[in-house]
């Protein structure tokens, strides 16, 4: 649908890396469909590496309404910006970006010019940069947050003052990392210490990400409403908790299959969608075609996890003799001490079953019939796209949300096996050989359940279908009255 002169106009601002942008170029897209203007800001890095991989301008030359703009992330070019870095970005957009960001906002900054476009009348903006809330009130324009994490793992930061009051954290060097802990309403049955997210695992409160998840997230309230890409059937429970505190919430998700039932309902075949930062091999796919159904297990850490070279070879080690056939992700640079030699049973091993790429297609591998289950740092989105393509997950998490994710899938959800904080070849192989053979069955029944209740969120009167249309209403509201009122607004300045 094309966007009207009259049309309401969002700024799209995503914390700079895959996972973020990926899953918010998706809602950009469900904005454009409805017919609204939308403005992606990117790093400029970010959309270097997104315009080099991808046909985005092309997908997006479809919305007259799109358009990107970039903004420099304040770091230096040769900058890892890996997970084990993230630190070193939040400090830099706060100290640099922020300032950037205001003056482009400003009447007659790029953002806000008018060259055909109405001015930028609501904000959606990454939820782990609240600046962008000082800034949007300082010019009166409505600003939703956008949080790429689950609605659990939202609430167990959330929670955290509360974990600090009850003495659960900061965690001792003693303690049971297996005790359940109370202070996060809703999951006390099962979520331990070792559950929260990364962030927490550390003995000093004034820890850099520990403070900047905690203060970010008890900011969500300023905002005008809280979005999350997860779905009502997924994580009632802690929606619920969310609203007690952040009443204007919007469950959206699962973004990638709302946007692929949207389009199906428009087009015949809709374009594939992806925004990957690195490119994809393409190759896998032929190889996937020659395996037979549900044989192959796929196995991605997702866009920031950092191995040991000793984490590699336990994995791998794993695959080899769990003997089932395998298609792995090892992103470039992912590994320390990459470029050591590797055994030789290891080499002829994956000769004979594995597959190795340096990043794929995700989400059409995991729709392949050929794939039966996904080692998965339990990202986000990965989970999300797991469960909508019916993937059983063994979940080796890595950082932030992860830890609480992996213990959603594993324990509540039964959607696979955790098998945090381990990573033993012998391990590996029994858990694998478990989640494609001798368990398959038990895991079937709630996987298949939970996909057809994602696909039914999404699907025309789905909770997700009927959120976004109530957040696309409200973006529409706020400019008609910003249209009528006179505010601080810029276009009335
Ligand atoms: C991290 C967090 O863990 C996540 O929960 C948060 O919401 C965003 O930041 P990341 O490590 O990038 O995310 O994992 P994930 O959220 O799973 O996103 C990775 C994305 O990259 C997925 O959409 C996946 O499909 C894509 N991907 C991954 C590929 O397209 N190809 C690959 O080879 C690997």
């Amino acid at each position: 649908m094309d966007s009207q002169p009259n049309s309401p106009h969002v700024l799209i601002f995503p914390f700079p890396v895959q996972g973020h942008v990926s899953c918010m170029l998706k809602l950009a897209e469900l904005l454009c469909i409805s017919g609204v203007h939308v403005t992606f800001l990117n790093s400029d890095i970010i959309h270097r590496r997104l315009l080099r991989y991808n046909d985005v301008m092309s997908r997006f030359s479809r919305y007259s309404g799109f358009r990107f703009e970039t903004i420099s992330d304040g770091l230096p070019p040769d900058h890892p910006r890996s997970g084990n870095r993230v630190v070193d970005i939040f400090d830099s957009i706060k100290m640099v970006t922020k300032p950037m960001f205001r003056q482009m906002l400003l009447p007659g900054g790029c953002l806000n010019h008018m060259n055909n476009r109405p001015l930028v009348s609501s904000i959606i903006a990454d939820g782990i940069m609240c600046f962008t809330i000082d800034v949007a009130n300082e010019l009166g324009i409505p600003i939703y947050l956008f949080r790429t994490v689950s609605a659990s793992c939202f609430w167990a930061f959330y929670c955290i003052p509360k974990l600090i009051e009850s003495g659960d954290l900061p965690i001792k060097e003693d303690d049971e990392m297996d005790r359940l802990l109370h202070g996060v309403t809703g999951m006390e049955k099962y979520l331990r210490l070792r559950d929260l997210p990364s962030f927490c695992r550390t003995s000093d409160l004034s820890d850099r990400a520990f403070q900047v998840v905690t203060s970010e997230t008890q900011e969500t309230y300023r905002a005008n409403g809280l979005i999350l890409n997860t779905f009502e059937d997924l994580e009632e429970s802690a929606l619920t908790q969310i609203r007690k505190h952040v009443p204007n919430l919007y469950a959206i998700g699962p973004l990638h299959g709302h946007l692929n039932s949207r389009l199906e309902a428009q087009m015949t075949s809709p374009p594939r969608s992806s925004n990957s930062l690195w490119e994809e091999d393409r190759t896998c796919m032929t190889w996937l075609d020659e395996q037979t159904p549900k044989s192959v297990i796929y196995v991605s850490f997702g866009s920031m996890t950092m191995l040991s070279r000793d984490e590699l070879i336990e994995f791998w080690y794993g695959l080899v003799n769990s003997k089932k056939n395998f298609l792995w992700v090892v992103r470039p640079n992912s590994v320390a001490g990459d470029g050591q030699t590797i055994p030789a049973q290891l080499l002829e091993g994956t000769v004979e079953r594995g597959y190795i790429v340096r990043w794929a297609p995700q989400e059409e591998v995991l729709a392949h019939p050929a794939v039966g289950g996904f080692l998965t740092h339990s990202g986000w989105n990965s989970t999300l796209e797991s469960i909508v393509a019916a993937v059983p997950m063994i979940c080796w998490p890595y950082y932030a949300d992860q830890q609480v994710n992996s213990r959603l899938v594993g324990e509540v959800w039964k959607l696979g096996f955790d098998m945090k904080d381990i990573c033993d070849r012998v391990v590996v192989e029994k858990v694998v050989k478990d989640l494609m053979d001798t368990k398959r069955d038990e895991l079937a029944r709630p996987v298949d359940r939970m996909m057809k209740l994602a696909r039914r969120s999404v699907a025309v009167d789905g909770s997700s279908f009927n959120n976004l249309n109530r957040l696309i209403e409200d973006i529409k509201q706020i400019n008609r009255s910003c249209n009528k009122t006179v505010t601080t607004h810029p276009c009335f300045v």
